[in-house]
């Protein structure tokens, strides 16, 4: 057993989930990596170790409620009772209203919002009993509202903030802490072949560092870039004709079908 706080960390094979681990591992958590691709958790998890830290590899598909349980179960046993969930996986699938396709809706749903909840359900009855825990979820500002070709997406990230944001309420006192990170865009990749304007777009490292120090702090709230995020709270105020005017400005078109909005 490690004497390390202990970190889940779902979707740790690419882009900020793998930067978080990786962080998140120098700050000395044993960091357990669950997503569906092995090889690239394998190699982070042997990087890990050569700089003296501890990471463990669980495959899993977060849109099963089984296999998360399963791979969170695999990682108390191997690492110890959980101090950190990052709930942070996730994928950006274009919502067209031609060829309107409810299943790729069903799968951004399940991916960011339920993947969530089944880690949430997975370590949550232990962190109440220990009373002590820290739920993180990785949102998106495209959950403040809706933005073209992302309905999904934007559904998706406004439920994944407001289930964590009533989770906050109710753990008050619990000892649970609740963090909801709102990141803008950030270059992963998951916005690496968007051809729209990406406004105040961010490095992978200088992302993955506001994120830990939100951690850290335990903040409730991250939102980042500050400027960007400024913006899209005053859209929420906009007269919707002015809104549409503006949000119709990011001309997802110009990007490929499963690329993604990001933030
Ligand atoms: N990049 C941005 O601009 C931006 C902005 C705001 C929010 N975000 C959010 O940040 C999070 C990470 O995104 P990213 O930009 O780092 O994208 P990314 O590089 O594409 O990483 C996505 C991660 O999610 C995992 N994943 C996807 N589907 C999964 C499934 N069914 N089961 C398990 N793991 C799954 C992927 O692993 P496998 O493919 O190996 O399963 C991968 O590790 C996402 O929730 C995204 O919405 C990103």
């Amino acid at each position: 057993m490690s004497v390390r706080p202990v970190c889940v960390i779902t979707g740790a094979s690419s882009g900020l989930g793998r930067g978080l681990a990786r962080r998140l591992a120098r700050e000395g958590y044993a960091v357990a990596l669950l997503a569906r691709r092995r090889e690239p958790m394998e190699e982070l998890a042997a990087e890990v170790a050569a700089a003296g830290g501890r990471a463990a590899v669980y495959v899993c598909d977060v849109t099963v409620r089984h296999e998360v349980l399963k791979a969170v179960e695999g990682a108390r046993q191997d690492l110890g009772p959980v101090d950190l969930l990052v709930a942070n996986a996730g994928i950006s699938i274009n919502t067209r209203v031609e060829n309107f396709d409810a299943e790729a809706v069903e799968r951004v749903i399940r991916t960011n919002f339920l993947g969530a909840v089944y880690a949430v359900e997975a370590v949550l009855p232990e962190m109440l009993g220990r009373r002590t825990g820290h739920l993180v979820a990785v949102s998106s500002l495209a959950g403040f509202g809706g933005l073209p070709l992302s309905a999904a997406y934007s559904a998706s990230k406004a439920a994944l903030t407001n289930f964590f944001e009533s989770l906050r309420l109710d753990l008050r006192g619990t000892g649970v802490w609740v963090t909801v990170i709102s990141p803008g865009f950030v270059k992963t990749p998951m916005t690496s072949h968007n051809r729209h304007p990406m406004p105040f777009l961010l490095d992978l490292d200088d992302a993955v560092e506001r994120m830990v120090r939100g951690i850290r702090a335990r903040k409730k709230s991250l939102v980042f870039p500050r400027r960007l995020g400024a913006v899209v709270w005053a859209a929420r105020l906009l007269p919707r004709t002015w809104y549409d005017a503006l949000a119709s400005r990011i001309d997802r078109r110009k990007s490929p079908e499963a690329g993604g909005p990001g933030g």
